[in-house]
């Protein structure tokens, strides 16, 4: 039920602090340590590479999940769209895992991806935050992300869920492992849980920042570097669904190589500023995009905000930033989407299961 909120998505949005904490209890023994079922700890310590499979949101969750996984477990993650990798087969390793990523866990193409890797007698993992779905029911084990169910189409708390799962399983694997990680990921979650509350008590400010930066826009670009690029992708990706603003996410050193010509007079650019080791030089990319014209909105995490940054979210691990930084992204496209008038939680052409390839 929504209760008093106008829409799903708004809900949602909100309740990504509550999952954090909920999946930080879940995932906790009653000595306050990491627990993870033994079976799934020993299929991901065993495998000699991992192969994420997933679609859209998901997808964008894999690319900061794959990150995690390889720093903290030192296990080499390979990310691979769902609707191609059939098509362009990687040479594959001696003993793979494959993990689906998957909110409705009902996604046809990441099951066409199962079914032939069960085939080839591959182990299987799907990560969903439904249980008793599809992909949870095929394949070998199950974590859950505990996000409550997601009504609105487009995802937002499944997102952040994910990431908070894989930050979990990379540091409960690395130390079984006995790596040497001083990221304690309960503590910097939990951190990470409360700057998200922070984020969403402000809402007025980023409803003022749409009516100033996407008026009537007809397009916008999202740039950033390291996982900042990552999570350009999934707000571009809000944008487009819901508010139906043609948006792209570019890695803010890719821009030169073609796409800064759309670039004119007023193009909206919302630059991500969270990662100190690459903050110099996309706040230098920004400044490519102002000299020919675009209106940027830098949204920028403290520590390494500047006093014009029009939005700074509070300080988090710089590995767990994406959760926090997609916080203002998410409401950007919801109000860009309803001062346009159309259905926030339902937008035209989409359905919240795929279930067709
Ligand atoms: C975007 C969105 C989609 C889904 C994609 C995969 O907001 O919701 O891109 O992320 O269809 O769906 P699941 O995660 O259910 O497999």
């Amino acid at each position: 039920e929504k209760g008093t909120y106008p829409h799903y998505m708004l809900k949602e949005i909100d309740e990504q602090p509550l999952v954090i904490r909920t999946i930080l209890s879940k995932y906790q023994n009653e000595f306050g340590e990491l627990s993870i079922d033994e079976k799934i700890r020993s299929s991901v310590i065993g495998a000699d590479r991992i192969y994420m499979i997933a679609c859209g949101t998901s997808y964008h969750a894999g690319l900061v999940g794959k990150q995690l996984i390889e720093k903290y477990s030192q296990i080499p993650v390979e990310v691979h769209v769902a609707s191609e990798f059939l098509y362009n087969l990687p040479l594959l390793s001696k003993n793979p895992l494959f993990i689906f990523i998957s909110q409705s866990g009902e996604t046809a193409d990441c099951r066409g991806v199962l079914v032939e890797m069960k085939k080839l007698g591959h182990r299987t993992l799907t990560i969903t935050n439904v249980p008793s779905s599809t992909l949870s029911r095929e394949a070998d084990f199950t974590l859950y992300t505990y996000a409550g169910p997601e009504i609105a189409v487009a995802s937002t708390k499944a997102y952040t869920a994910q990431m908070a799962v894989f930050a979990l399983l990379a540091c409960d694997i690395g130390k079984l492992k006995g790596l040497d990680n001083d990221f304690n990921p309960l503590k910097e979650l939990s951190l990470a849980a409360n700057a998200m509350e922070v984020i969403v008590n402000q809402k007025e400010k980023i409803e003022n920042l749409v009516w100033e930066f996407l008026g009537m826009t007809r397009n916008a670009f999202y740039i950033g570097r390291g996982l900042d690029y990552f999570v350009c992708l999934e707000g571009a990706l809000k944008l487009k669904e819901i508010s139906y603003i043609q948006a792209e996410g570019f890695a803010g050193g890719e821009l030169k190589h073609g796409t800064i010509a759309l670039i004119e007079d007023r193009t909206p650019v919302i630059a991500l500023v969270t990662q100190q080791h690459v903050s110099a030089s996309i706040r230098s990319n920004a400044k490519e995009v102002i000299a020919r014209g675009a209106n940027v909105l830098t949204i920028s995490m403290e520590g390494i905000n500047n006093e014009s940054d029009q939005f700074t979210v509070p300080e988090v691990h710089e590995h767990l930033t994406p959760l926090v930084s997609v916080v203002p992204l998410q409401l950007l496209a919801y109000y860009a989407t309803l001062h346009r008038g159309y259905d926030v939680d339902k937008p035209r052409n989409l359905a919240k299961s795929v279930t067709v390839e």
